[in-house]
């Protein structure tokens, strides 16, 4: 079986984050052929065109784990109908300077949660916007999820309901068959 590395980038790192359990959701119900591994953006300083003459090493090893991953998956919550300034931060440095940008052909599949009924929706949108610019894979479709209850989802990532698991299943599954597609292009 062909195995695909996943980077698997989270908009929140709080304690008890609800993107962070449906980014677990994601990894144990995907297909055994996606290998997630989480990567890092809290470190980064604020960009500064200043820091392009020696970049900062945080913003090397995020760079450079983005190139080694065949796809990326973003999960994160909606901040006032945007999207958390640490991932537009993350994604300003992955994309200077224009000739190295990271984001240019990758497979880029987003979700993410929050308690309103609307699930990040608005979020969503602003951020495939970015990713419009990038000339980033973005995946078709569109996957919000409304954190019902506390216990919807687990901190190892266990879907209570069937149905929401389905969900978050079908997700990965179609992350799965794009990265595939792209990969025999
Ligand atoms: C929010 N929240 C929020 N929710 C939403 O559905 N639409 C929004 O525009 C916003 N805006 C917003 C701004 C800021 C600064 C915060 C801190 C929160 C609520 C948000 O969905 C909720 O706090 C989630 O629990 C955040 O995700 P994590 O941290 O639990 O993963």
């Amino acid at each position: 079986m062909t195995k695909y590395k996943i980077a698997m980038l989270v908009g929140s790192t709080r304690t008890g984050s609800i993107n962070q359990k449906l980014a677990r959701a994601i990894e144990t119900t995907a297909p055994d052929s996606l290998q997630f591994t989480p990567v890092t953006m809290e470190d980064m300083p604020w960009y500064n065109g200043d820091l392009e003459s020696n970049r900062p090493d945080s913003v090397n090893a995020f760079t450079d784990a983005i190139r080694q991953c065949d796809a990326v998956c973003m999960v994160t919550p909606e901040y006032n109908r945007s999207i958390p300034g640490v991932l537009k931060n993350a994604i300003d440095w992955g994309s200077k300077p224009p000739a190295e940008n990271i984001w240019k052909d990758k497979v880029i599949a987003m979700t993410g949660t929050s308690p309103g009924g609307i699930g990040t929706a608005i979020g969503q949108q602003h951020l495939r916007q970015i990713l419009a610019i990038q000339h980033a894979i973005v995946m078709p479709g569109e996957t919000y999820i409304t954190f019902k209850s506390p216990d919807m989802i687990d901190d190892a990532g266990h879907v209570a309901d069937d149905s929401v698991r389905e969900f978050i299943a079908a997700f990965g599954e179609r992350l799965n068959k794009l990265v595939a597609l792209m990969a025999s292009a």
